[in-house]
């Protein structure tokens, strides 16, 4: 898709398709009366109708109207025109990006330079319709034999707010357009299955990001490199698979070297069986999607260097197949860690946290400004937050809040929850250092508790995105988060 900025005003606008806003009770926008005006009152007529109401999410498509240089109008319902925030455009947008890709409209522009966003601004708005219109239009059918018709709609402009600057409007789109290939990008890499998206195909991604991008370098750690250096968690998971793990590290350098690097690490479980401990069958096919920490980093790490950020970012994959087998780790085995700290390892399903520690430990190289780890880590977030919100946890208050913030702008909210020394004490153990469970009760928070003993050399957040990472039933599928928070956590720093 492309996205320009036309200033030409609605009702002179040459397109397919021009959209305008009806707010509630049938009140036509600026841009909608414009076109009426020129029309002979053909909106009005239809309002008079009743047909259309302008309530949030609807949309109408007009065909034959006299006097623009539109082919169409697409009305999109705005509702109350006094509480239109962030969330209602971002309805409203993607109501119109699914219009359109029903549509056999070639090309179509937003007509919303008089639109107000009680809660954001106009760039926010800008940038979303063209981050909502990639979004929207994402389908998969990678394997399917039959392919699935390319979305008509190939480019779209927007009017320029009143007020605001070309340049820094067509800034906005480029963003907006990034990060929604971005959140693309990551529900891809999630929906392959686990037979074909495996630690090695993660790390050719990754090294394809290497080739596309110059600010970007990647390396892949083979088993037997993290063997000397002495990961023997992370070691412990793909022990009992026939895959081989892989630490993947990509870096992407857009200021000098002294400026200290923005870390991200993501969990990139292929497949969870659970192994020894094995999950129950019904509906382990999802946990295809126990890479979803991964396909977000390596996402943002394309959209970082797509915009050329001038920061340092370094984003880390821990990635492996857990599997039981005879080489499989047991309950009650005892493995030493990167950190020196050993670990009894109680139920081999809590496999995320021992991949993810090694990651941690080696991070501490790069001397970190801050360290986000991304990670479907437990069925606990599910239970406690469903799908709508991300767990987050962190050493660290004012990161914990510019996240949650992020996550608020970007609607792709997270929430926090404690990690207090009493839910630290759960992870006691009378063999190791620490075990890998806290027991079935507060169960993201253990899990918490527990990589934070590996992350106390940095400021370091955790995201639990196990309920916000995909989809279950009709609409199975990966979501593509928290891409669009983590972009906005680097969008924010400077060098
Ligand atoms: N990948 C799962 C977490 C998960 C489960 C995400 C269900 C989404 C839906 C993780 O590896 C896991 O199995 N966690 C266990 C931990 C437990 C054994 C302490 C869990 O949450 O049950
Ligand atoms: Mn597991
Ligand atoms: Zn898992």
């Amino acid at each position: 898709m492309k996205f320009s900025i036309k200033s030409s005003s609605a009702e002179k606008i040459s397109t397919d398709c021009v959209a305008v806003i009806v707010w509630n009770k049938a009140t036509p926008s600026e841009e909608a009366r414009a076109i009426d005006g020129v029309s002979s009152k053909a909106i009005s007529k239809l309002l008079r109708s009743g047909d259309f109401a302008g309530k949030l999410g609807e949309s109408l498509f007009l065909h034959g109207v006299a006097g623009i240089n539109a082919r169409r109008v697409l009305l999109l319902g705005g509702g109350d025109k006094k509480k239109f925030n962030g969330k209602s455009a971002s309805k409203l947008l993607r109501a119109g990006a699914k219009a359109l890709c029903k549509s056999n409209a070639s090309n179509a522009h937003f007509a919303l330079a008089s639109v107000k966003v009680s809660d954001r601004d106009s760039a926010w708005l800008i940038s979303r319709v063209a981050r909502d219109s990639e979004d929207v239009s994402y389908r998969y059918d990678t394997t399917k034999s039959k392919k699935n018709k390319p979305v008509p709609t190939k480019a779209i402009s927007v009017a320029p707010p009143s007020g605001s600057r070309r340049k820094s409007a067509e800034a906005a789109l480029k963003r907006g357009q990034s990060v929604g290939r971005a959140v693309n990008r990551a529900k891809q890499l999630g929906n392959l299955p686990g037979n074909i998206c495996t630690p090695s195909y993660l790390a050719k991604q990754a090294q394809n990001l290497d080739k596309r991008h110059r600010s970007i370098t990647t390396r892949v750690l083979t088993e037997k490199q993290m063997q000397r250096l002495g990961m023997g968690s992370l070691l412990s998971v793909s022990s009992g698979s026939a895959e081989e793990a892989r630490l993947i590290v990509m870096q992407h350098k857009g200021a000098n070297t002294q400026s200290k690097p923005h870390v991200l690490v993501g969990k990139g479980i292929t497949f969870d069986t659970g192994g020894i401990s094995l999950k129950p069958g019904s509906a382990m096919d999802e946990m295809k999607f126990d890479m979803c920490g991964a396909a977000s980093v390596i996402a943002t790490m394309g959209a970082v260097a797509e915009l050329k950020l001038p920061i340092n970012v370094i984003g880390v994959v821990a990635a492996a197949e857990n599997m039981p087998g005879s080489k499989a780790t047991k309950p009650g085995d005892i493995v030493t860690s990167m950190s020196g700290k050993t670990i009894e390892i109680l139920n081999t399903d809590a496999e995320g946290r021992l991949v993810l520690c090694d990651a941690l430990s080696y991070v501490e190289r790069f001397k970190p400004k801050t360290v986000v780890d991304i990670a479907t880590l437990t069925g606990a977030a599910v239970a406690t937050f469903g799908s709508h919100v991300t767990a987050l946890l962190s050493n660290n208050d004012a990161l914990a809040k510019s996240l949650r913030q992020c996550g608020e702008k970007t609607l792709d909210p997270a929430w926090q929850l404690p990690l207090w020394d009493e839910y630290q004490s759960m992870l006691k153990s009378n063999f190791a250092d620490i075990a890998n469970i806290g027991g079935p009760r507060a169960g993201t928070i253990t899990a918490g508790c527990f990589l934070s003993r590996f992350a106390e050399k940095y400021h370091w957040a955790h995201l639990d995105i196990a309920g916000s990472a995909w989809n279950s039933g009709v609409r199975k599928g990966a979501t593509g988060r928290p891409v669009s928070l983590l972009m906005e956590h680097l969008l924010n720093q400077k060098a």
